[in-house]
């Protein structure tokens, strides 16, 4: 999509929910952006004082976030399968985001997306995350969706839910200590 340059999902706005967090009391650790596209959020937490990894599978998206800001560290990783190019983040990170990566992945990268959140996330972490849910079969275009279960599934062991999800396509976890 990005190569064909189809991105209906880019807008430079910054939602609330990471804006809250961006600038909050508990701002400014490391925060790790999986499918951060073309990199509007990753480089809104880099200006408001994060470390920030942004990682995306298309090339194309990342040349463009490279164009965006300096201050971040583009990886193009595709997290379902090469989960060790985020290996040197383990147990480093404060909030993990991902804004409309996890909703399009199939269920073993679902898996695997869990996989990467565990590794790299630090006790006391917080994951932002937004997802839509299921649009049913058979869907031609855009993502698959992911249903509250099954990102709580996902989550649900070593994360709490905050109850402070602005709409219910957000998701705003704490990982337990
Ligand atoms: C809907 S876009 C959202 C992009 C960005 N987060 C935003 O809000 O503008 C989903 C992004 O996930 C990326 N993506 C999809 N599968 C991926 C994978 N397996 N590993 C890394 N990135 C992936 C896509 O390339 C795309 O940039």
């Amino acid at each position: 999509m990005h190569r064909l340059g189809i991105t209906p999902w880019e807008s430079n706005r910054i939602p609330p929910a990471l804006t809250n967090i961006a600038g909050g009391p508990s701002h400014a650790g490391i925060a790790l952006d999986l499918g951060c596209g073309t990199g509007a959020h990753a480089a809104h937490l880099a200006e408001s004082g994060w470390e920030v990894i942004g990682a995306d599978v298309s090339r194309h998206a990342i040349a463009h976030a490279r164009a965006r800001s300096t201050r971040v560290d583009w990886r193009v990783v595709d997290i379902t399968r090469e989960t060790n190019a985020l290996d040197d983040l383990a147990g480093r990170v404060d909030l993990l985001l991902d804004v409309g990566c996890l909703h399009g992945l199939s269920d073993i990268g679902h898996q695997r997306w869990a996989h990467v959140a565990n590794l790299v996330a630090t006790p006391n972490a917080q994951a932002l995350v937004w997802a839509t849910p299921p649009r049913g079969m058979p869907y031609r275009f855009g993502p698959r969706g992911i249903s509250p279960t099954k990102v709580r599934a996902l989550l649900g062991r070593t994360w709490f839910e905050l109850d402070d999800r602005p709409d219910p396509d957000w998701y705003h976890y704490r990982r337990r200590p």
